[in-house]
């Protein structure tokens, strides 16, 4: 690509909230390349200095070797489980990202799962443009009083056991760093005795190698079987054919899931009545997008001074 400026280069591959954007072309020439295919994306990086990526983009060797001028992987959200940070680390790429940013609108989503899955609200919805009336198929129930388990009890964990007690829930928590992290009014619990305990199950683990199908057969035959599960975290936690068996045989009374192993999702998990599927959309609201491109671009800005 050749350059009409000497401003560090830019340049966008996922969508991010556009504000901040016009923000960074007072000192950054911005090439927005979100909606292309990432073959035409790849070979448009050889001038990029920065780089601004979602969930959506894997950001690995074969997109480093096509950007050897890259400095700067800026990941708007907080997983960066589509980065290979090893890789970026060996060829001295500093990689950002805005960890705080979707922590409100993550829960939000996970809030509105639970009410959805113990009042059959999708069921209902699709029924009536089905053309079906499904008032006596769907007694729910309260989340008043009933138990809630929370697998990772970090930022958005604990801010879903505070959202699920100030509905008089019972919020218990595991986490990976141990009972410290996990504050009132949470009660610390290890993980098979949770899944004893709790009427819904939520996940906010990162994707590692020891989160990777953590939600497996086995893990899901020692739920109860009036249990949900939510999944807002990352698609490869979950076993999806585990999940599809469980909620097909009852094992389990239904599931919500934000994030696929693949995505877009095109599985069978489409098939089944009791399970609520969205398109990873935890982190999209207006308030979480803007606050995750300001602080991005107020991150991708200070690097830039400091290294000038
Ligand atoms: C996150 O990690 O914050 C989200 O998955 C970002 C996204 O929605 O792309």
């Amino acid at each position: 690509m050749s350059r009409a400026t000497n401003q560090p280069q830019i340049v966008i591959l996922d969508p991010i909230s556009l504000e901040a954007v016009d923000k960074l072309r007072k000192s950054f020439e911005v090439v927005d390349l979100s909606s292309r295919q990432r073959a035409e994306q790849l070979q448009a990086l050889a001038t990029a200095d920065c780089i601004i990526v979602r969930s959506r983009t894997k950001v690995n060797r074969e997109l480093f070797d096509g950007a050897p001028k890259l400095k700067v992987v800026a990941r708007a959200g907080v997983g960066l489980d589509n980065v290979d940070t090893k890789e970026a680390e060996s060829r001295s790429i500093r990689v950002l990202s805005t960890p705080h940013a979707p922590t409100t609108s993550v829960a939000e989503l996970v809030l509105g799962f639970m009410i959805a899955l113990a009042r059959g609200i999708g069921k209902g919805d699709r029924g009536i443009r089905n053309g079906r009336w499904l008032k006596s198929e769907l007694e729910g129930s309260e989340l008043f009083g009933k138990v809630l388990g929370v697998i990772g009890y970090g930022r958005i964990g604990s801010a879903v056991g505070k959202l699920g007690s100030c509905l008089e829930m019972r919020p218990l928590g595991w986490d990976i760093l141990g009972p410290k992290v996990v504050t009132a009014p949470a009660t610390y619990t290890e993980v098979n005795d949770m899944l004893g305990q709790a009427d819904f199950i939520t996940l906010h683990v990162p994707l590692t190698d020891e989160t990777r199908r953590m939600v497996n057969a086995r893990f899901l035959g020692k739920m109860k079987k009036t249990a949900y599960i939510v999944n807002a975290s990352r698609g490869e936690v979950v076993d999806e054919d585990a999940l599809y068996d469980a909620l097909k045989n009852g094992t389990i009374a239904g599931a919500a899931l934000d994030v696929f192993a693949s995505e877009p999702y095109t599985g069978r998990l489409r098939e089944l009545d009791n399970v609520i599927l969205t398109p990873h959309v935890g982190a999209s609201t207006q308030e979480a997008q803007r606050r995750s491109a300001s602080d991005l671009a107020e991150q991708i800005e200070r690097w830039f001074e400091g290294s000038r």
